[in-house]
C-alpha cells in the first residue's frame, strides 16, 4: 500500500523503472512515499511555520497560482507576500516533479496549491468537514464531471525534532472498490434537475455530474458511518518532516489524524489517459452500478 522511493532530487529524468513503478502504484491505489524529498524553506520562510496564518475559518490557506491570489490566511503585506512566494515555489516544484515522475501523464493540470499550518488533532470540526474520519475527497463547489481525477502531492515541512516527532499522521483504508461495494447500493439517486439548478444559482463551478454527486454520497456516508470508521481495516501511516508523499485522493481512502505545517498540491488528471483506466472510481462505479455516470 505503501511505495516508496529513494528519490531525493526535485527534477527527473527518472529511471523507466521508476516511473513506471509509480504509476503502477498510484494507479492501484497505493501511497507513494518519498522520505528523502525534502521541501527545504529559504531564509525568512522558516517564520511561516505559525499556525496563527491561518485564519481561523478555513481549512487550509490556498493560493490561485493563475492569480497569486491567498485565500484562507490572516497574513497581509508583506507577510502574505513571503506565504504566496514559498507555496508558489512548492507548487512549481511540485508540478515538475510530478510531471518527470509520471511522463505518460500527458495534460495532467496543475489546481490549487494548500497550506495546512493548523495542527490536525486540536481542531474541532462538524463531521462532514472533519478529515480526521475515513473519506475520499469530493469536491462539492468543483465538478470533475467526466470522473476527472483527483492527485495529491503533500509535503511535511514540520521542522526535524530530535524524539522523531513531528509527522503527519494518516489512517488509510481499504481498497476502493470494496468500499463502493459496501456504501454504493444505499446511495439515493442523482437528480439532474438539482445540478442544473446549482450551477445556474454558481453554487458550483459547472455542472455536477451522476459521478459527481455519487462521489459527494459516498465522501458523507463514510463519515457518517460511526461503525464503518471504527470497524473497516486501516493502515497507520506516518510522514516525518521532511517526506512528501502522492496520492489519488479520490480513491485511496484517508484521514489526517494529526500533524502540522503540511504543503499540497492538487492535480487533476483525465481518467480516460491513465494507463489502466478502468481503475479509475467512475469505471468501478460505473461497473458496480451498471450505469452510465457521466
Ligand atoms: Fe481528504
Amino acid at each position: 500500500m505503501l511505495e516508496s522511493f529513494d528519490i531525493n532530487s526535485w527534477t527527473g529524468p527518472f529511471p523507466a523503472e521508476t516511473r513506471a513503478r509509480a504509476q503502477g502504484a498510484l494507479e492501484r491505489g497505493g501511497v507513494l512515499y518519498f522520505p528523502k524529498l525534502a521541501f527545504a524553506l529559504l531564509g525568512r520562510e522558516s517564520e511561516l511555520r505559525d499556525a496563527r496564518l491561518s485564519d481561523g475559518k478555513a481549512k487550509n490557506i490556498s493560493l490561485d497560482h493563475g492569480t497569486g491570489k491567498l485565500q484562507g490566511t490572516s497574513a497581509s503585506g508583506e507577510r502574505a507576500a513571503l506565504l504566496a512566494a514559498m507555496m508558489e515555489r512548492f507548487g512549481a516544484g511540485a508540478t515538475v516533479f510530478v510531471r518527470d515522475l509520471l511522463p505518460n501523464y500527458a495534460g495532467i493540470e496543475r489546481a490549487r496549491t494548500s497550506y495546512r499550518p493548523v495542527e490536525v488533532k486540536d481542531r474541532a470540526y462538524s463531521k462532514l468537514h472533519d478529515d480526521r474520519l475515513l473519506h475520499i475527497d469530493a469536491f462539492p463547489s468543483r465538478p470533475m464531471k467526466d470522473g476527472r481525477r483527483i492527485l495529491r502531492f503533500f509535503a511535511n515541512i514540520a521542522p526535524p525534532q530530535p524524539d522523531g516527532g513531528g509527522s503527519r499522521h494518516w489512517h488509510v483504508g481499504e481498497p476502493f472498490e470494496n468500499f463502493a461495494k459496501a456504501f454504493a447500493p444505499h446511495i439515493k439517486p442523482h437528480f439532474p434537475g438539482k445540478s442544473w439548478l446549482w450551477d445556474k444559482l454558481g453554487v458550483t463551478r459547472g455542472r455536477r455530474s451522476a459521478y459527481d454527486e455519487m462521489m459527494l454520497s459516498l465522501h458523507d456516508a463514510a463519515k457518517q458511518d460511526a461503525s464503518y470508521q471504527k470497524n473497516s481495516p486501516q493502515t497507520a501511516m506516518a510522514f516525518p518532516p521532511g517526506s512528501c508523499w502522492l496520492v489519488y485522493t479520490d480513491q485511496v481512502l484517508h484521514a489526517a489524524l494529526g500533524g502540522e505545517f503540511a504543503l499540497e498540491q492538487t492535480f487533476h488528471f483525465d481518467a480516460a489517459r491513465m494507463g489502466e483506466p478502468e481503475r479509475a472510481p467512475i469505471r468501478v462505479l460505473e461497473r458496480l452500478t451498471g450505469r452510465t455516470l457521466a
